[in-house]
């Protein structure tokens, strides 16, 4: 039998493989678009964990290049360790994760700082929780005003265990933040830590650079009463290392 091809067989050739390449391109299209419409949700979280991946990695680098322990970002802040009255961050952004029923001049921090927690925040959301600033950067004015009304309408007492004297917060650093949630009506208080919101926070704020600061049963070593709302920015690092083990930050740096 003649095995060579005839014009028309090949002709016909030819059109079984434009229909299969067209085939296949619709059928390619159908899956984007389905998988588009579908997974915008999905192409998002993708987006987001690239970012966070990013964020990680930059934060190791620069905790290695910094020198662990001796980063400025482990600044101790406590009754014993203050900054002084002028101290001031030397660049604050404004975050945008924030309560808006609160004076956003005390809604910012210092950048890496920053860029960690609404990173956290987008973390959150991607779970289903709402998780917001009330305050972050305090300047020592408004730490003392805060101060001296805790004193007035509560006591010298009670003061001292919840709220810094003025020179003596790490809000003054531009690295802490108080957070709350919807589920506490977005105020400061201890049972946020029992909230779902607040477990998470609990679980998940070492991954993006915080601490628990002021945590239950180490009120002895912090000087301040259990504060599930305060997380203090140190970088990936140090923060996995205090939260693993449940130390403060001072036991973490070896000093009161
Ligand atoms: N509430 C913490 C201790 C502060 O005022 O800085
Ligand atoms: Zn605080």
């Amino acid at each position: 039998m003649d095995q060579r091809e005839t014009p028309k067989k090949r002709k016909r050739n030819r059109e079984m493989l434009l229909l299969l390449i067209v085939a296949g391109l619709v059928i390619l299209l159908a899956i984007f678009m389905f998988y588009g419409a579908a997974n915008s949700k999905s192409a998002k979280e993708a987006a987001y964990g690239i970012k966070r991946i990013t964020y990680t990695v930059s934060a190791i680098v620069q905790d290695s290049l910094s020198g662990e322990k001796s980063s400025s970002l482990l600044i101790l802040v406590n009754k014993t360790h203050a900054v002084g009255e002028s101290y001031v961050p030397e660049q604050l952004i404004q975050l945008q994760s924030v309560a808006t029923d609160r004076d956003e001049k005390y809604q910012s921090m210092v950048p890496e700082a920053a860029e960690a927690f609404e990173n956290l925040c987008d973390g959150a959301a991607d779970s289903g929780y709402e998780i917001v600033c009330t305050t972050a950067y305090r300047p020592y004015e408004y730490q003392k005003k805060l101060y001296d009304s805790y004193v007035s309408g509560k006591g010298q007492g009670y003061a001292n265990m919840y709220s810094a004297r003025p020179g003596e917060s790490e809000h003054q650093t531009g690295l802490a933040v108080d957070v709350s949630s919807p589920s506490v009506d977005y105020r400061l208080e201890s049972r946020f830590g029992d909230t779902e919101e607040g477990k998470w926070l609990a679980e998940h704020c070492a991954g993006y650079g915080f601490i628990l600061r002021y945590p239950e049963g180490k009120e002895e070593i912090t000087g301040y009463a259990y504060e599930p709302w305060h997380i203090r920015y140190v970088g990936i690092l140090a923060a996995a290392e205090i939260m693993d083990k449940g130390i403060t930050l001072e036991e973490y740096l070896g000093q009161q």
